[in-house]
Parts: C-alpha cells; structure tokens; sequence
C-alpha cells in the first residue's frame, strides 16, 4: 500500500459541531465583522490566555508589523534579522524603511544582541528582532541597548504563540509585539494575527489604525488599512483556542522522542528546551554537519522526500539572500556568517498535534542512515 505523506505541520482544527453552532449564532445575528461579539471575546481570551493587558487582532500577521511601525512613526533603518520568514522585512519596506541586517546567535537562531550596536546609525529608529521556532530572544539585552540609543524595539513574535519565560509572557518585552495565527501556526484562525501593546491608549491608535483610521463615524485619524479580523475566523480561533494546550502537549511528547533518538546521531544537532522557558514546540529544526553525518542538508532533505516525508528548510534562504534585499550592504554573506552557516544545514522535521508514534518513526528512520 502506498505510504501516506507525512506533512511538516498541519492545523489544528475546531470542532465542526461547535463551529456550525458559532455559525447559526452568526448567521442569526448578521453581525458577519467589524468588531462583532466574536471578535470581542476572542480578544478577551486570548489577553487572559497570553497573559497581556491589550490585544488588537489582525486579519493575519504581516499587517500588524506594518501597522506598529507605522503607529511607532519609525523611519529611517531598522536593525533586523536575515533569519525569520520574509514578510518581517517586507514589513520595513513598506514603509519606506531601509532594513540592517544583524547576524544570529547559532545557540538561538534569534539576532545576537553583542552585533547590534556596531550597526547603529544616526539613522537607526528601531530593532525587529524575531523569537525564531518561539525560541525567546536575549530581551534584556536587546532593551538595554535600545534605551542606550533611544531606539524602539518591536518584537515579531509570530512563533511565540504562549511562549513564557519564568512565567512572564514573552510579549511584554518591547514596546509592541505581533503574532501570527496563519494556518501553519500552533494556533491558528485560517489566516490571521495579533498585535500585543502595553496601554489603552495604544490599542486604541492601533484600532483605529486598522479599521482606515476611522475615529469616530465620521472622523479619519490617520491614513490606517483594513486588517480587522472577521466574526467567523473570531469564533474559529475562540473554539480553537479550547484545544491549543492539548495541541502543545502532544507536539512536546513527539519533540522528546525525537530528541532521544537523534541524541546518538553524530553530525545532527537540535535544541533542547531553554531553562525557565515554557515552549510551545512549534518547529523541530535539526541542523546537519555534512562532513560528521555524511551526507548534506539537501541529500537528506530529497531523502526524507523520496520517503514522503515533508520537512522544510526554514529558513532558507536568508532574507537578505532574496533579489530584493542582496544589493542592501548588510546583507553581504561575510556580514552574516553564522545565518548564512545556519540557512545551510537547517531542516525543520513535521512537527504537530495529529503525528502519530509511526509518522515520527518514518520521520527518524530517514534520518538514521
Ligand atoms: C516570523 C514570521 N513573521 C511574520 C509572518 C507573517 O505572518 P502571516 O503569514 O500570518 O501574515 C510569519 C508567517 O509565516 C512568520 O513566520
């Protein structure tokens, strides 16, 4: 019989009996957006859930990055990281702000804190930093540095769904941080996102900012966009939000098994689970040295597809290798020498609440050679 395929992550979906329920409520009421009583409770779970004060959600998780350093009036560059999903740098460009790439510390993924200040420019206005796989970034030092310089910090925490560190979420670091809840995520609302601020005042710009700067019925504040998410993705995420915990819990028993296995594997690296910091095991990357395991990223990674297993390499390439950003003079490889290593020997393995003991079992006699 032919092998099912393995896919690197899968969504987790609501119940459909509840949701059709959410539907007839939504359907009866013809409240379909605009800040309905769905996306009024979404809100209020998800600050309770994430243990913040203010959230304002988006239709997904590039405009709230667009949409914070707009309401942060930052200009001028941007020190970011190569390594992260390429709409984090999309976000400066489109606002006109020229991105600095900074190099990685290879123990995180995440932007190394002792590479920023020599990037600093009189032009420098903000860091966008990104908790990569929802690994926490070295937040202090990254805010001692931006209140040397007088800088805003503004955190894509797109991975970072439920991430704490010593029981503190990890989206009060900063002035602003946002999330994604695209379907890929370990929470998700089909396509959508989140912006996590620290006042009232905040959230208010913030609202008003995603909804074309409507004040008031007749009052625009500012040139704002339509990013509102919608009653039927609210009711989605409030219904997926019940299972999110049982989701963690199963990609964690599935991440220690892959971790004892590939432990006696020489040439293959991963990380282990950060002291003091709750994950959320969104992402299990290895990383390969080609000339210890014996053969490359790329030969394993056509392998484990010959198998039908997916695995993903992410991220690769950098976003400083894209057309767009390589004629950028940070972007120059001898600038980033430790993503570039990285970009090179990553594969992220599937990684989600539906494997099963078998899936994880073909997943690692691939990678046993
Ligand atoms: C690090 C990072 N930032 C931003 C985004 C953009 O989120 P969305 O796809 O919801 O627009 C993603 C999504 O994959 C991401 O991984």
């Amino acid at each position: 019989m032919d092998k099912k395929i393995i896919t690197v992550t899968s969504p987790l979906l609501p119940d459909l009996g509840e949701f059709n329920e959410c539907l007839k409520e939504i359907w009866d009421s013809k409240w379909i957006t605009n800040n309905g009583s769905f996306h009024k409770k979404l809100e209020a779970a998800l600050c309770k859930y994430l243990k913040v004060s203010y959230i304002s959600l988006f239709t997904n998780g590039t405009l709230p990055l667009i949409t914070a350093l707009q309401a942060m009036h930052i200009t001028g560059e941007v020190i970011t990281t190569p390594y992260s999903f390429v709409a984090t740098t999309h976000a400066l460009w489109w606002n006109g702000i020229k991105p600095v790439f900074v190099d990685i510390d290879p123990n995180t993924c995440d932007i190394d804190p002792n590479k920023i200040e020599s990037a600093i420019t009189p032009r420098t206005t903000a860091i966008l930093p990104v908790h990569v796989y929802g690994k926490p970034c070295d937040t202090k030092s990254i805010q001692d540095i931006a209140d040397k310089y007088g800088l805003k910090v503004l955190y894509d925490a797109a991975h970072a769904f439920g991430v704490e560190v010593n029981g503190e979420s990890i989206l009060k670091a900063g002035d602003m941080s946002t999330l994604s809840f695209h379907a890929t995520k370990v929470f998700n609302t089909v396509e959508g996102g989140a912006l996590v601020m620290h006042d009232e005042k905040t959230k208010k710009r913030i609202d008003y900012l995603k909804n074309f700067g409507f004040a008031s019925e007749t009052e625009v504040v500012a040139p704002g966009i339509n990013s509102k998410m919608d009653e039927i993705r609210s009711a989605y995420g409030l219904l997926n939000l019940k299972l999110v915990d049982g989701a963690i819990a199963s990609r964690k028993k599935f991440a220690e098994v892959y971790r004892k296995v590939l432990r006696n594997i020489n040439g293959i690296s991963f990380f282990d689970d950060m002291q003091g910091v709750k994950s959320n095991y969104s992402y299990f990357p290895i990383f390969i040295d080609a000339e210890k395991y014996g053969i490359t990223r790329d030969e394993l990674y056509l392998k484990m597809k010959e198998k039908k297993v997916w695995g993903r390499r992410y991220f690769y390439p950098l976003i400083s290798n894209f057309s767009t950003y390589r004629g950028l003079e940070s972007a120059n490889p001898s600038n980033l020498p430790e993503a570039t290593k990285i970009a090179d020997c990553v594969i992220c393995l599937p990684m989600h609440h539906l494997l099963s003991e078998e899936d994880v079992t073909r997943v690692l006699d691939c990678i046993i050679l």
